[in-house]
């Protein structure tokens, strides 16, 4: 079963696809049609669901924990597709694939990570992802982006976004994620404009990194999880360039989903 009580284009169909492909029977739940909007917990609708005899749950949620949570209450295989601010570590497994598809490897990798970093559960499960598998991991944003925890990270952090991109072998160009940040959106920053010309990434200062010193011309793989806000983050003249991988990182969600959900079915039935 597929739960979904936030909104999603990629994790949701990538999963869908991958399930099909591995044959399962596939069930997909919206939070906004259900009977959640009656007042039912998130334990009795799991619950209900799984009374029709469902193995595995695919979930994303608003609150930070929210599969670690039910994995504690119910009888299933949960696989978190996103739990609000905190992580979402299939994205961060098809970002490492992605990586690696397209340099070879993964070791070694100055790996560059842009932006709304506090609100972001792309960039924490990246970190645990890329660390593990060797790469340099730096953080980029407005200091008023990035999280209180961040030295514990054991990553570099640089607030000038141009000797970061000279750094950098490849560049994760996150999105500014407005709804999670109350008010009137931009609590964070001065204006989305100021944002754009700070730590938005356009042809010109891209062009300007790879000419960097010591760069000896070598391009910046770009990447970014989704959605885009073109034109905030990231320009289209840069997330449609040759050396963009946004979409094979969609195509692989589906490989590495699969993959996840593979594994986890052997499971099934095993009482370990
Ligand atoms: N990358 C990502 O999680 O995109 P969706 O919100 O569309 O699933």
């Amino acid at each position: 079963a597929n739960l979904f009580f936030e909104n999603s284009t990629r994790t949701r169909t990538t999963f869908e696809i991958a399930e099909k492909r591995l044959s399962a029977d596939v069930l997909n739940f919206s939070s906004s049609s259900s009977s959640t909007k009656k007042g039912e917990t998130l334990i009795d609708t799991v619950n209900n669901i799984l009374a029709m005899k469902v193995d595995m749950v695919v979930m994303r949620h608003p609150d930070p924990g929210a599969a670690v949570f039910l994995s504690r209450h119910v009888e299933a295989s949960i696989v978190n597709a996103g739990d609000g601010t905190h992580e979402h570590p299939t994205q961060a497994l098809l970002d490492a694939f992605s990586i690696r598809e397209k340099l070879g490897k993964v070791k070694g990798v100055k790996v560059l990570i842009v932006g709304d970093i506090l609100h972001s559960r792309v960039a924490l499960s990246n970190i645990h992802c890329l660390k593990k598998l060797g790469a340099d991991v730096m953080l980029c944003g407005p200091t008023t982006l990035m999280p209180r925890f961040v030295e514990s990270l054991d990553v570099r952090v640089e607030h000038d976004l141009d000797k970061a991109l000279a750094w950098c072998d490849v560049a994760n160009m996150l999105r500014i994620q407005l709804e999670r940040q109350g008010g009137d959106g931009i609590a964070s920053l001065p204006s989305l404009r100021e944002y754009a010309m700070l730590f938005g990434l356009d042809l010109d200062r891209y062009e300007r990194a790879t000419k960097a010193a010591g760069r000896g011309g070598k391009r910046i793989v770009i990447m970014h999880p989704g959605p885009i806000n073109r034109g905030v983050e990231i320009t289209s003249e840069v997330a449609d360039h040759a050396e963009s991988i946004i979409l094979d990182q969609v195509e692989n969600g589906v490989a590495v989903r699969m993959a996840v959900l593979y594994l986890l079915a052997g499971r099934l039935g095993k009482t370990s």
